[in-house]
């Protein structure tokens, strides 16, 4: 695809909204390749931070592994230091941020106003089956799903050769608990965003070539 650019003043700042499994990650690496802006994933950030051993990486695998939130201080932080960031000046995706009321507040205080907030919506069974069968490459951060797009070799990334691996929360028990905390905590944004004009509903079921085609009708390009 093209590079493009948004009509507003050439930025885009973007909100992927959804479940666990709803397609966020899959869908902000269309749009980066699409935008050339960059995917903010807190989740992504958290597990380098993890891998990494830091003090709040260590911390914050003892959330996810159970499948509840980081604390938003910690989170809000992490975000406010990235968004500064040079390659960020032209716009994001955020992917898994905001997820309470109280980081959309925080996000609204930095005075940078998004677009758009997509809700990709998916039913809790499907969600259920896609993050049982996700396997993620360990180097490059490629996604594969068991069923749906496997990669071609056992347990070996298509794109560099590295093993590929399950995500500790993954598990169904882990699943369920983070479907929940979806419910309680992050739903509660759709009315939030709804109410100042941002939100755009998307379809998440459907092939990921269909749902990337409407992602972009409700981008309007
Ligand atoms: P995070 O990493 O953000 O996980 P998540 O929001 O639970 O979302 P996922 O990454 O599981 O799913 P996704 O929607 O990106 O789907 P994907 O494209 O991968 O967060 C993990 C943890 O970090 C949280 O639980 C929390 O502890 C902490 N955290 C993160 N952010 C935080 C915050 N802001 N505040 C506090 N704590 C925070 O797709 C899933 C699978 O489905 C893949 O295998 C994919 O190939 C497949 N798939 C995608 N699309 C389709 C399709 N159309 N058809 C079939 N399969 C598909």
């Amino acid at each position: 695809m093209d590079t493009e650019t948004h009509q507003s003043g050439g930025t885009l700042r973007l909100v992927l909204l959804g479940p666990p499994g709803s397609g966020k990650g899959t869908q902000a690496k269309l749009l980066v390749d699409r935008f050339k802006i960059p995917q903010v994933s807190t989740g992504d950030m958290l597990r380098a931070a993890a891998r990494a051993g830091t003090a709040l990486g260590q911390e914050a695998k003892r959330s996810m592994d159970r499948g509840v939130l980081v604390p938003d201080a910690t989170i809000v932080g992490l975000v406010r230091e990235r968004l500064g960031e040079p390659d960020c000046s032209c716009g994001y995706i955020l992917d898994g941020f905001p997820r309470t009321v109280a980081q959309a507040e925080a996000l609204e205080k930095l005075g940078t106003p998004l677009d758009h907030v997509l809700s990709l919506e998916v039913p809790e069974d499907e969600l259920v089956v896609r993050l049982a069968g996700r396997r993620t490459c360990r180097s490059c951060g490629a996604m594969y799903h068991v069923q749906f797009s496997p990669s071609r070799g056992d347990a070996v990334c298509d794109a560099c050769g590295a093993p590929t691996y399950q995500r500790d929360d993954d598990r169904e028990e882990t699943v369920r608990r983070r479907l929940q905390v979806y419910t309680t905590e992050t739903e509660p944004l759709v009315s939030f965003y709804q109410e100042r004009g941002l939100l755009r509903r998307v379809p998440g079921t459907g092939t990921v070539a269909e749902i990337a085609q409407r992602v972009a009708r409700a981008l309007g390009v």
